[in-house]
């Protein structure tokens, strides 16, 4: 748990409620002996005296009242807290609860009971108060169910030293069976459900639900308390906020399939719903540890995003250099292109402001794509070549199709921060305007890991990102061409982009970030395994993120 400096906490009654052992302590409407909690507990999205607990009851059509309870022992012999929650089927029989009234800083633990059918314990803890000596954040992201077993949430579960876990999106992903990861899915057992791509506000619910009963899942909800945000795949591929790559005329209404997701999202995981449904899509937040860290998190998918610029529909026209230069300039640089709302913008000055009047060492913000300038490689490189040689020639035509963007020092991905620089540079004008220059980015989305160093278009210092590849979706490059060539690609990347010091796309892990008052150390954990739930884990690389002066370098 946090490393800290406080007074142990006073425990509190909720007003009216004698305590009591632990007994379940309400009518049901319809008792039911099928009652399970299938989908385990969870909790998430804290503050310094309440989080967020849930579950979902399974086996059941009717409404239901569920009892929970709050303890600070695990025998819960000292219930703090607890209630009954009515849930039905409007919410998929989903339970969520804001325990409140609780210590800053401390651990408790959480279930829930219908009658005599417990669900399994689940432990958590506040966010601190004043002094912070320490924090340890498990960074996850792209968690693809027919991929793989999801060894590193298991991991992340079985590592005492982690005080949250931050997911930075695609906790979910739309495809059916024969989409993304189908293959492999098949080869394994583990095919999406329901088996077509997620359109409606049942599919949403029924994906989710699968999603949560994977083993590693079930593990490191019962065990870490979870901060979260979505990326696209939560709701469908590269979406912006009129549509997505991957939401066709013929699947109906685009609003009416971005406000089921949403739905869906809030019912399904551990965060505060917003006071208006309307507001649904403005999630963001400012996590506050102590003296030590701000944790601010990014909404930029649905609320600000600008359409992604289309290579398909562009690099047809671009045969040269000057031609590449004024797309660049004109259309991928235009001022006009947006990654976040007005209101997230004017959230995130107000914040960094707060952030840097308190005196936090550490401002972090949890983002979704890749924040680093990022210009493709020349692919026509020796190393390359001779590994093209070796491939098939649906393999080479894959590898051919890439060259094009290295050619003319075109942005690799335009729906990364990369296709939208106006919008990267009003990001760091925002913190320059809270003097801020010591952002610490986290980042997910690409499947890879990344350690880069971040420079506002005149070369000032704005900070540094880690980037954490996915739970278990893979680098395309990697999924189709091998790790050979993948490395390849990442040592050309590398070589290509002042911001990027090294990228990985070989490994499936997370990283376990720790930071203190002297510095902060990012450790690049893998998984050895995620076709089976055997697996080890191993620290790929290790960096350590000093502040002097305001900037943060590399160790
Ligand atoms: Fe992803």
């Amino acid at each position: 748990m946090f490393k800290k400096i406080t007074r142990r906490q006073v425990i509190k009654i909720v007003s009216g409620v004698a305590l009591l052992p632990f007994t379940a302590c309400s009518t049901q409407l319809k008792p039911s002996k099928n009652v399970v909690f299938a989908h385990g507990v969870a909790s998430g999205d804290p503050d310094q005296s309440s989080v967020v607990i849930w579950t979902r009851v399974s086996g059941l059509t009717t409404p239901v009242k569920v009892d929970w309870y709050v303890a600070t022992d695990a025998t819960f012999k000292h219930v703090v807290s607890r209630g009954i929650f009515n849930t039905d089927s409007d919410r998929d029989h989903t339970v969520k609860v804001i325990a409140e009234d609780l210590e800053p800083g401390e651990t408790y633990f959480y279930k829930f009971a219908v009658e005599d059918s417990i669900s399994a314990n689940g432990q958590t803890q506040t966010l601190p108060v004043g002094h912070v000596e320490q924090l340890v954040l498990a960074v996850t992201t792209c968690s693809n169910y027919p991929f793989g077993y999801f060894n590193a949430y298991d991991a992340i579960a079985k590592d005492a030293s982690v005080d949250l876990v931050v997911h930075l999106g695609d906790y979910i992903y739309e495809y059916g069976v024969d989409g993304f990861g189908g293959e492999m899915g098949q080869r394994i057992g583990r095919n999406h459900q329901p088996a077509h791509e997620t359109l409606s506000l049942d599919d949403y619910r029924k994906r989710h639900a699968q999603y949560k009963t994977d083993q590693g899942s079930l593990a490191m909800h019962a065990r870490h308390p979870l901060i979260v945000i979505w990326d696209d795949h939560e709701t469908a591929n590269n979406p912006w906020m009129g549509g997505a790559k991957n939401h066709q005329l013929n699947e109906g209404s685009w609003e009416a399939r971005r406000l089921a997701s949403l739905q869906a999202y809030y019912e399904w995981l551990p965060v505060r719903d917003p006071v208006k449904i309307s507001d649904r899509a403005n999630y963001w937040r400012h996590y506050k540890f102590g003296d030590l860290a701000s944790l601010i998190t990014l909404e930029s998918r649905h609320t600000g995003r600008s359409k992604q610029i289309s290579y398909n529909e562009s690099l047809p026209d671009i045969q040269s250099n000057k031609q590449a230069q004024e797309f660049a300039k004109n259309v991928i640089n235009a001022a006009d292109r947006e990654m976040l709302s007005k209101d997230m913008q004017h959230f995130l000055k107000e914040e960094l402001n707060e952030s840097v009047s308190a005196g936090r060492r550490w401002r972090i913000i949890g983002n979704q794509s890749v924040m680093a300038k990022s210009i493709a490689p020349n692919l026509d490189d020796p190393i390359l070549n001779n590994l093209r040689n070796k491939l098939n020639l649906e393999k080479q035509q894959k590898l051919v199709e890439r060259t094009h963007l290295g050619k003319y020092s075109l942005p690799s991905d335009l729906d990364t921060w990369s296709g939208y620089p106006a919008a990267r540079e009003r990001f760091y004008d925002i913190a320059k305007d809270a003097n801020v220059q010591d952002l610490l980015v986290i980042s997910g989305d690409s499947h890879s890991y990344w350690q880069n160093k971040l420079f506002d278009e005149n070369g000032q210092s704005m900070g540094v990102e880690l980037g954490a590849t996915g739970v278990t979706s893979p680098r395309s490059i990697m999924e189709s061409l091998g790790g050979e060539v993948m490395q390849c690609f990442d040592e050309l990347n590398t070589a290509n982009n002042e911001e990027i010091i090294w990228s990985d796309g070989r490994h499936l892990g997370f990283i376990r970030l720790q930071v203190n008052h002297k510095g902060a150390r990012g450790e690049y954990v893998t998984v050895s395994n995620v076709e089976s739930r055997t697996y080890e884990t191993q620290v790929l690389r290790t960096v350590n993120i000093i502040n002097q002066d305001g900037l943060l370098k590399y160790e």
